[in-house]
C-alpha cells in the first residue's frame, strides 16, 4: 500500500492555484517544490506568502529544497502546510528544523539526493516522521530516475521497517513496483501526473499499480 501524492512545481501563483484545483477532487495531499536557485539550479515561487491567501481542502507538504532550510521554516509556520521536507545536504542544523516543525505540531521528513549515503541521517532517523529519498538529482519535473537508488531504499527498509519512507522523482507506472517492492509508503508523482491529458485517470493508474 502507497499514497500517491501529486507534486506542484511553479514559478507563479496562478499555476499553483490552477494545480491544486486540477487534483483537488482526486487526492486528500499534495507536494508543494519550493527551490532557491542556490541549493538546486532552479526557482520556484517563494511559497509562504502565496500559501496565505490560498483556500484549499487540500493537505500540503512542502518540499523545501532550499540551502539552509533553517532560515525558511520560521516563516512557513504560519501557513496551514501540515508537513515539511528538509535536504541533509542544505544545512548542519537539522535538528534546529526538526524541533520547529515539531513544536509547532508539523510533520517533518529529510530528504537525501541520489548520491547521498544513509549514513549521513542515520542520527536523525528517530527524531523524524519520514524519510524523503530523492530519485531524481532534485530541482525540475522530469528528470532522469536513478535506478541506483532503488537499493538504498531497500537497504534501509531493512535496518528501518516501521519508518514511512517517501520516493520523490520519476514516480511512473514503470517505476512504482520496484519502488513499493523496495519499501517505499509514499509516492510523490509531477510530470507523469501533470503532463497526462487526463488527470483522474492518471493518478488512478498510479495508485492501480502502487497497490
Ligand atoms: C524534483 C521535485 C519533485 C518533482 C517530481 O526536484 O522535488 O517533487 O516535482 O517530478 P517528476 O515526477 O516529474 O520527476
Ligand atoms: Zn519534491
Amino acid at each position: 500500500m502507497a499514497e500517491i501524492i501529486p507534486s506542484i512545481l511553479v514559478q507563479k501563483k496562478e499555476e499553483l492555484l490552477d494545480k491544486l484545483m486540477a487534483v483537488e477532487s482526486f487526492v486528500e495531499r499534495v507536494h508543494l517544490d519550493i527551490a532557491d536557485g542556490i541549493f538546486v539550479p532552479n526557482v520556484t515561487i517563494g511559497g509562504f506568502n502565496e500559501m496565505e491567501t490560498i483556500e484549499t481542502d487540500l493537505k500540503i507538504g512542502v518540499h523545501l529544497m532550499v540551502s539552509k532550510p533553517e532560515n525558511h521554516i520560521n516563516h512557513w509556520l504560519g501557513t496551514a502546510v501540515d508537513r515539511f521536507i528538509f535536504h541533509i545536504e542544505a544545512t548542519s542544523r537539522g535538528r534546529e528544523v526538526i524541533d520547529a516543525a515539531k513544536e509547532n505540531d508539523r510533520m517533518i521528513g529529510v530528504a537525501l539526493n541520489p548520491q547521498t549515503p544513509v549514513s549521513e541521517i542515520e542520527s536523525l532517523v528517530d527524531q523524524v516522521d519520514f524519510v524523503n529519498f530523492m530519485t531524481v538529482e532534485p530541482g525540475f519535473y522530469g528528470s532522469k530516475f536513478e535506478e541506483s537508488v532503488i537499493t538504498k531504499i531497500a537497504d534501509f527498509h531493512f535496518y528501518y521497517p516501521d519508518k514511512p519512507i517517501l520516493v520523490d522523482g520519476g514516480v511512473t507506472p514503470t517505476t512504482i513496483p520496484k519502488l513499493v517492492e523496495a519499501g517505499a509508503t509514499m509516492l510523490v508523482s509531477g510530470s507523469y501526473i501533470f503532463k497526462s491529458k487526463d488527470i483522474e485517470k492518471a493518478i488512478r493508474e498510479l495508485e492501480k499499480v502502487a497497490n
